[in-house]
């Protein structure tokens, strides 16, 4: 525990809430992939008669915490879920906002994604987005190819569906023989090579999966924050992992001594 503390010297108070938290964390068996779903705000913004786009602004420090405390808590992988491939129907200026949203948090937060050394990975249909973002796309993943600590990859116009549809599309492009395996199918899906889903967290109380990590969901523990994503802070991280850490996962089998896959 004194190990998770020390990562996190600069951000969290002794004796802080976060701190308390922090303390209930064991760090050998923290989720090796966290998922979020970022929702809730469009209405954050009406709560506050702002403009939707007011509302995905302020999700920025979302992002910006929930990285953070991720590669500072130790985990090897995190998905977060920007834009569906559903989100097109959105009127266009939300759309073009996102775009330079995601376009300026690219830019300004490259020098953490180095400082923590994070992997930047877009899953999704990333060729059917603007140029400008799959050039700011392009550099981010890139410069960070090398960092190992965490990889954090951003779902951009993702549909879980149409992910197994272009898993399935590239398996027969192989010149596909023999039976389709399970093995196969991870291997060409958005997130071959990351860890099994051990987490999804959904932010506005909302229970739904929303075509997201449709394949990479089949064991992960589901965690629903009642807060709205601008809303969502460190703490709220560390609950999520705090509560995954007393789930009983088995797998469909029955409890084992370790509890363990
Ligand atoms: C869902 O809220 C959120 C989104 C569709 C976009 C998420 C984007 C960001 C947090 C900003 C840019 C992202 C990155 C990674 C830099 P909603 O608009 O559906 O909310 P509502 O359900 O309350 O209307």
């Amino acid at each position: 525990m004194a190990e998770l503390a020390k990562n996190f010297e600069e951000v969290i108070q002794p004796g802080s809430r976060e701190a308390e938290l922090l303390a209930q964390i064991e760090p050998r068996r923290l989720p090796r992939h966290v998922a979020i779903i970022m929702d809730g705000n469009g209405r954050w913004a009406r709560q506050r008669g702002l403009p939707r786009v007011e509302g995905h602004r302020a999700g920025i420090e979302a992002v910006r915490a929930a990285v953070e405390f991720s590669a500072r808590l130790g985990i090897p992988a995190l998905t977060l879920y920007a834009f569906s491939a559903e989100n097109w129907k959105r009127p266009a200026e939300e759309v073009n906002t996102l775009w330079s949203l995601l376009r300026r948090y690219l830019r300004n937060e490259l020098g953490t994604l180095q400082k923590y050394e994070i992997r930047f990975i877009p899953i999704g249909r990333v060729d059917d987005l603007p140029e400008n973002v799959r050039n700011e796309l392009r550099r981010a993943a890139w410069e960070t190819v090398d960092n190992r600590r965490m990889t954090l990859s951003i779902a951009l116009n993702y549909s879980g569906r149409l992910e197994l549809v272009d898993a399935f599309n590239h398996i027969l492009a192989e010149g596909a023989s023999g039976p389709i395996t399970e093995a196969r199918i991870e291997d060409h899906l958005y997130t071959a090579g990351l860890p099994d889903l051990d987490l999804l967290i959904r932010t506005s109380g909302e229970m739904r999966l929303s075509n997201f990590l449709l394949w990479q969901v089949a064991y992960a523990e589901i965690y629903v924050e009642p807060k709205l994503w601008p809303d969502f802070r460190g703490d709220n991280l560390l609950e999520a992992v705090i509560a995954f850490q007393k789930r009983e996962r088995r797998y469909g089998g029955i409890l084992s001594p370790t509890n363990a896959r």
